[in-house]
């Protein structure tokens, strides 16, 4: 199995990527309890502790084909005509390489939520939040190893793409503790989770979807996280210090849907790049996909009363704001209960195994 350096379809232009940074570090010599929710939310972080070496079977292995094996019209140049005159093998390296930039983008993403979440434990004041934020430094670290070994077995890699670069970048660098949390927490998490959903929920090939149902079981608490964080922050802020994170966020949510295209898989396959551009914006299904991705963030913007008129109207024009009524705390434990299945799962087919083998 090759390393990472091996299976880049594109070599990262740098090994580092250093970002300076221009904030202060603050100790708290309060070492009282702090708030009971986030509290509890530590506590779980820390009960809830797994090893991604030894929860997931990673004998299993992808397919040839189809490697998550999705539906076809979750590939977004399905039905495109120059897409549909290929042989069986050149579909099936389109499908290997546009999975594995998907993957490759929730790995990248998860080292920027790595270290995004270890500036929170450095900068944010409260103790309780330090708390928190330092099981999400190891949960965030499990996720960068589990989506590193998944894309392993697709054989081909891609870079962090600059969409999502310029956003992290801009986050770690804003000195403003909680645009950490606004960039990180809510916007790329949320956007991920949905991402996540989708490959969790369509994907037929076992080791695929489990891989990204823990990563959800995780996730779940790092939505709430934000949440609790910026809800008890932001009324006490300016109505003007209100308005820039709303200019922030909407900004953050185009750029992300907007430029999220995958063109690089595009460009490496030799493909028509305009052809594939248009082929996604005209696509229902990719309209829909992509107004999906953002489930899980509409409903936390309004619950942290970022909420005023330019925000609900861009929301409306996106075709996104009924997702505001989403009850999210359904949504959260639905995401641990379905990675309990999985567990059960692996159990239910290890006693079978063992039992055939016993005969
Ligand atoms: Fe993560
Ligand atoms: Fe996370």
């Amino acid at each position: 199995m090759g390393t990472l350096r091996d299976i880049y379809a594109i070599q990262p232009e740098e090994t580092n990527w250093p970002v300076p940074q221009d904030f202060d570090v603050n100790f708290n010599w309060e070492y009282d309890d702090g708030r009971a929710a986030t509290m509890g939310l530590y506590r779980k972080g820390v009960e809830m502790q797994w090893n991604a070496e030894t929860r997931i079977d990673w004998s299993q292995e992808l397919d040839e084909d189809n490697p998550e094996q999705l539906p076809e019209e979750m590939l977004p140049i399905s039905g495109m005509a120059t897409y549909e005159k290929m042989s069986r093998k050149e579909k099936a390296q389109v499908r290997r390489h546009f999975q594995g930039w998907q993957i490759s983008q929730f790995m990248q993403g998860e080292q920027g939520a790595l270290i995004c979440t270890a500036k929170i434990v450095t900068q944010v004041p409260d103790i309780d939040s330090k708390f928190y934020a330092s099981t999400q430094v190891i949960d965030e670290a499990r996720h960068v190893e589990s989506y590193k070994r998944l894309l392993q077995k697709f054989n081909v890699a891609y870079p962090m793409t600059k969409p999502l670069q310029d956003l992290i970048d801009q986050v770690l660098r804003d000195s403003r503790w909680d645009m950490t949390y606004l960039g990180m927490q809510v916007v790329i998490e949320g956007l991920a989770l949905a991402a996540f959903q989708q490959i969790r929920d369509n994907a037929q090939n076992p080791l695929a979807a489990a891989v990204n149902a823990y990563v959800m079981q995780d996730e779940s608490r790092h939505v709430a996280f934000g949440r609790l964080a910026l809800r008890d922050y932001y009324p006490q802020l300016t109505q003007k210090e209100r308005d820039e994170r709303e200019q922030f966020l909407l900004e953050a949510c185009y750029l992300m849907r907007d430029r999220f295209d995958a063109v690089e898989v595009w460009k490496t396959l030799g493909l028509n790049v305009e052809e594939c551009a248009a082929h996604m914006y005209d696509s229902g299904f990719m309209q829909k996909f992509r107004g999906s991705l953002f489930t899980r963030i509409v409903p936390i913007v309004k619950d942290i009363g970022l909420w005023g008129k330019t925000i609900r109207d861009s929301y409306e024009e996106m075709g996104i704001i009924g997702f505001a009524n989403t009850d999210v705390q359904a949504l959260q434990d639905s995401d641990v209960n379905i990675a309990k299945e999985f567990d059960a799962r692996r159990a239910y087919v290890e006693s079978v195994a063992g039992r055939a083998a016993a005969e």
